[in-house]
């Protein structure tokens, strides 16, 4: 199965350099867990897999929380809520695909829809909110 995200692309980038350089570290992260979780049935590497995706899943939520408030971003709150959200559904799918109720391949569109949606189209309203603060 190929991965619909195809790597990293331009049109993913939200000229914050910080968060552009994690987003893509995420991206290939997905990608290697989409692979790795297809070619090996090894169940201790797979738990490995998922730690690996969710330590730097909080890392990078963190690090983009922090720089929302250095900027007084007005929308973190709600941000920090999309990006709990996000761990819960990561765990909830981890549990699911360990104990066989769903494939490796709806843990990965999860992943897909996540990078989609909130990678590029939620963060995104932190890019229009720093580039317009920088013109005032
Ligand atoms: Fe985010």
């Amino acid at each position: 199965m190929q991965s619909k995200l195809e790597g990293w692309s331009e049109k993913y980038e939200l000229g914050i350099e910080e968060i552009d350089l994690q987003h893509h570290y995420f991206l290939d992260l997905i990608a290697r867990l989409s692979k790795e979780l297809q070619s090996s049935n090894d169940h201790s590497y797979h738990k490995s897999l998922f730690i690996e995706l969710g330590l730097y899943t909080h890392f990078h939520f963190i690090s983009e929380e922090n720089l929302m408030y250095r900027a007084s971003f007005p929308g973190l709150k709600e941000h920090k809520k999309l990006h709990n959200q996000l761990i819960d559904g990561l765990n909830r799918n981890k549990l699911l695909f360990e104990d066989g109720y769903i494939q490796a391949l709806q843990v990965v569109e999860f992943l897909e829809l996540w990078f989609l949606n909130h990678t590029v189209g939620e963060d995104r309203k932190f890019a229009d909110f720093l580039k317009k603060s920088e013109q005032d």
